[in-house]
């Protein structure tokens, strides 16, 4: 297993302390998110965790948790969700996020705002002191409308591309059907809450990847003297 691998296990494997029996659990996307949900599993037929109800964010964890018999529900016919546990491509010191490289963004957002608790696993790759140098935030848009929403986009100093797939021609096509267009902003995003929402009101989009004031506690993988070690760091506020 490499270095970031090992990571990842280790903080996948501490997030499932924090699940108790009976809850109904956001399941996040990505491949921290998929060894969170395999652990899941494990603690499920073991009978470590009893009544465990999963609200899928995306079809990779829809997908990974049927084959892995874990329950799921609809998160339409759930009124809150106890904790979402999820990754994270960029994680700054007051808890900001860029979501979305997997194109799960969305459904992402959607129960991290349902979830009374919003856990975020990463890798110390994934800390960073400002968000947007270095990872595009990945925004969803209407396939007719990305090449609109693009000249908005760089309109407000963010250079985009259109994200392609690999294995098919063309451009990835997310869970709900639409386009992706991974932007860099000049200079970064120094102020999330108003770049999310100015994106969000362009004609066009359905949701970015920044999730402003959402995340309650982060679980932190690092090696340290050749051990895989997990931390929770302080927010900053
Ligand atoms: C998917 C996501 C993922 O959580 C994010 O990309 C992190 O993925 P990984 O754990 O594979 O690094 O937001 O849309």
């Amino acid at each position: 297993m490499d270095s970031q691998t090992q990571m990842k296990q280790i903080v996948a494997d501490a997030a499932i302390k924090e699940v108790k029996s009976n809850m109904i659990l956001g399941l996040g996307s990505g491949s921290t998110a998929a060894l969170m949900i395999k652990s899941l599993a494990d603690e499920i037929r073991t009978g470590e965790l009893k009544n465990i109800k999963g609200v899928a964010t995306s079809f990779q964890s829809e997908v990974l948790a049927l084959q892995l018999e874990i329950p799921l529900i609809d998160l339409a016919s759930v009124s809150q969700i106890d904790l979402a546990i999820d990754g994270a491509d960029e994680v700054d010191p007051g808890f900001q996020l860029i979501k979305g490289g997997g194109a799960c963004h969305v459904r992402e957002k959607l129960v991290a705002s349902k979830a009374n608790k919003l856990l975020i696993v990463v890798d110390e790759t994934k800390l960073v002191r400002n968000l947007n140098h270095t990872f595009p935030l990945p925004v969803e848009v209407l396939p007719n409308a990305w090449k609109q929403v693009q000249d908005v986009i760089s309109e407000m100093n963010g250079n985009s591309t259109l994200r392609m797939a690999t294995k098919k021609a063309g451009p990835i096509v997310t869970d709900q059907g639409n386009l992706i267009l991974d932007v860099l902003f000049d200079g970064g995003i120094k102020n999330p809450k108003d770049i999310e929402i100015t994106i969000n009101n362009i004609p066009g989009v359905l949701e970015n990847g920044l999730f402003v004031d959402l995340t309650d506690k982060v679980l932190v993988g690092k090696i340290e003297n050749d051990i895989p070690v997990v931390y929770s760091p302080s927010k900053v506020d």
